[in-house]
């Protein structure tokens, strides 16, 4: 087995290597070989240098795009940037794949949904983005389901892992302050980078492609998740909570956020079966 992960020092990139080398990795990757690529090493925005790593490269089986443009904020103010990464760079590597034959794994997420009704989405659920990260999210959806008929898209939601995440953030600030104010009013699944990754190497084995739903089970608030993290880690630090509203106001450059951005695991459930626990047990897992 082969493999081509791009972003590989991202949270993702860097559980997908955890994953692959864990005793419970599918038996189908036993003695894989893989190229672990990240910036400056591999811009997948640029056309030419994904097609000359392929040439130089290639063949690969499995390719999983954990690289992109993350700062959901940043993205308002450069979306040309954004869209390099998250649209046209899935389309560079799911075209690169179309010739060789192999399969994409290309991560995307549950803001490509407007969050405007509760309850959870499923795979067919019609999206429409609300922020520019969710637009050049789903233009690269689409790009990179058109481009290579071996396209796997798996949504995942409010990531933490080993990086930059909203859960490390919490407990960065538990250390200087006494309490905290978060949003309340904005509902979705934590998902541990650790779990998700282990899920991707088992649709990539598939050939059920097109879109996927993996989030871990069960839904909460920005706030409620970082109440559970100060007291999964024995923290005195307390959560203010406010409405998006009232931090909006506070950070007017904020981008929109869906209210509403659960994902229901339809796919998983339907396929391979779903294996995503409880969010708040991988969490505990994660704060361990
Ligand atoms: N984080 C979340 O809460 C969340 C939620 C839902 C979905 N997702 C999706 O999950 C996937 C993994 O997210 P993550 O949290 O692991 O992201 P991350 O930690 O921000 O890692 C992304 C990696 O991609 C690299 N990168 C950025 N632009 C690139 C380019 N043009 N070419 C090659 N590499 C590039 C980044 O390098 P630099 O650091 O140097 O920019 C970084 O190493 C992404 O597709 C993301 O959209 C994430």
């Amino acid at each position: 087995m082969r493999l081509l992960v791009t972003g590989c020092n991202g949270q993702l990139g860097r559980a997908l290597k955890v994953a692959l080398d864990a005793a419970d990795a599918p038996a189908a990757y036993a003695g894989y070989e893989a190229d672990w690529v990240d910036l400056p090493e591999l811009d997948i925005a640029n056309m030419d240098a994904v097609s000359a790593w392929f040439d130089a490269h290639a063949p690969y089986d499995v390719v999983v795009n954990c690289a992109a443009f993350t700062n959901v904020d940043g993205c308002e103010s450069d979306f040309a940037a954004a869209f390099a990464a998250n649209a046209l760079g899935p389309m560079n590597l799911a075209r690169a794949c179309a010739q060789g034959g192999a399969t994409l794994v290309h991560v995307s997420t549950d803001y490509v949904f407007p969050g405007n009704e509760p309850g959870e989405r499923s795979e067919d659920d019609v999206p429409a983005p609300i922020s520019a990260y969710g637009r050049s999210k789903l233009a690269g959806e689409g790009l990179a389901l058109a481009s290579n008929p071996r396209t796997h898209v798996v949504r995942t939601a409010w990531l933490y892992g080993d990086g930059k995440n909203f859960v490390r953030t919490m407990l960065g600030l538990a250390e200087r302050f006494d309490q905290v104010t978060v949003v309340d009013d904005q509902l979705g699944n934590p998902t541990s980078a650790a779990d998700l990754a282990h899920e991707l190497l088992r649709i990539a084995l598939t050939d059920s492609y097109g879109v996927w739903h993996c989030t871990n089970e069960g839904i909460c608030s920005w706030a409620d998740l970082a109440q559970a993290a100060f007291e999964l880690s024995g923290s005195a630090c307390t959560v203010k909570r406010c409405t998006s509203a009232e931090w909006k106001q506070m950070n007017p450059q904020s981008a929109d956020r869906p209210a509403y951005s659960a994902l229901k695991n339809g796919h998983l459930e339907a396929t391979i079966g779903n294996q995503m626990r409880p969010w708040r047990e991988a969490l505990a897992a994660y704060l361990a």
